[in-house]
């Protein structure tokens, strides 16, 4: 696609942070076309969601679901009487984490805006913010409609202030669209599979289509700038990889949950912790992150032999770079 490009003195582009870009024509189709189509699927929080359709609960049986999707085990230390209970606090805990990530993804997409170094990263970015927008939008209504909410937990808060603080624009993709994203994708296709409750399967159907498309954004960029960085580079970037997995994947320990339950942190983190079922749910929040990190070449041997020593390795990719 043609374009205008204006010339201008490169000193005076303005700040490291905030990069102007004199070419404004296409550098990469994909990414225009991935631009184009997060404009057609446009939607309203607003109107495009039945907000009447009211909230539930899964089955209300008085006792621990053991086949439930999410899986709980019977040595989950939450007494029969509790099970509602933690059933709504563990949904309200999941949503509240989902708004305030949205919000994550909101300021950090912002900054891609003013940080990226072509045109059509710029575009796809500002279209993204409208997206993070709508999900900060959606999610909160649906918190208020539970009634019941969550502040941040410590380990997102730490990983999003990392994220929106990191001054390499690369690092601020790798972490919000490849990892902080790519387990709300998981997570969001997973709720949208407990169907108990219209309006949050309706609302996460809708947001996980631009979750899709955020995580495309973020593959098709770093795969193209990631061939070419020195050794340094790369392992700065699985330093950074590393510590956001441990961050990740210590917010499911649910700590938050136990001490408003009133039931012992201690044991409820250690079911948490070691539970199979606990540790399998986690390995299918990370499923998206690990394919990813093989696509851009980050899942090397040590950021695997990480992942694996924090139980959160599947299967792996048959393309591992350094193995
Ligand atoms: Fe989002
Ligand atoms: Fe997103």
């Amino acid at each position: 696609m043609p374009g205008v490009t204006v010339t201008y003195d490169s000193r005076e582009t303005g700040s490291a942070e905030a990069r102007f870009v004199w070419d404004y024509g296409t550098t990469d189709e994909r990414l225009r076309a991935l631009y184009e189509r997060g404009k057609a699927a446009q939607w309203n929080a607003a109107t495009d969601i039945d907000w009447d359709a009211g909230v539930g609960l899964p089955s209300r049986t008085g006792s621990i679901d053991t086949q439930s999707p999410l899986g709980w085990s019977e040595s989950c230390p939450v007494p029969n009487e509790q099970w509602d209970a933690f059933q709504w606090e563990f949904h309200s805990w999941m949503t509240s984490q989902f708004m305030h990530g949205e919000q994550g993804a909101l300021l950090a997409t912002s900054r891609l805006v003013t940080m990226a170094p072509d045109m059509d990263t710029k575009m796809f970015a500002a279209s993204q913010v409208t997206d993070e927008a709508r999900h900060v939008e959606a999610y909160a209504r649906y918190v208020d409609l539970l009634g019941n909410s969550y502040a941040i937990n410590p380990s997102l808060k730490r990983m999003l202030d990392t994220v929106v603080a990191e001054s390499r624009w690369d690092i601020v993709f790798l972490g919000m669209q490849i990892i902080v994203e790519g387990l709300a994708l998981a997570a969001f296709r997973l709720e949208h599979t407990r169907s108990f409750d219209p309006v949050i399967a309706q609302l996460t159907q809708l947001v996980a289509k631009d979750e899709a498309r955020h995580v495309a954004f973020g593959l098709l960029t770093l795969q193209e700038i990631y061939g070419e960085l020195t050794s340094r580079e790369r392992a700065d970037r699985e330093e950074f990889v590393k510590e956001a997995a441990l961050l990740m994947s210590r917010r499911f320990r649910l700590e938050e949950i136990w001490a408003r339950l009133d039931v012992d942190v201690e044991a409820g983190t250690n079911y948490a912790l070691q539970d199979q079922k606990m540790i399998d749910f986690r390995r299918l929040m990370f499923t998206k992150i690990v394919t990813s990190l093989a696509k851009v070449g980050l899942l090397t041997t040590g950021v695997r032999t990480h992942l694996e020593q924090l139980e959160l390795l599947r299967t792996l990719p048959s393309r591992v770079r350094g193995s």
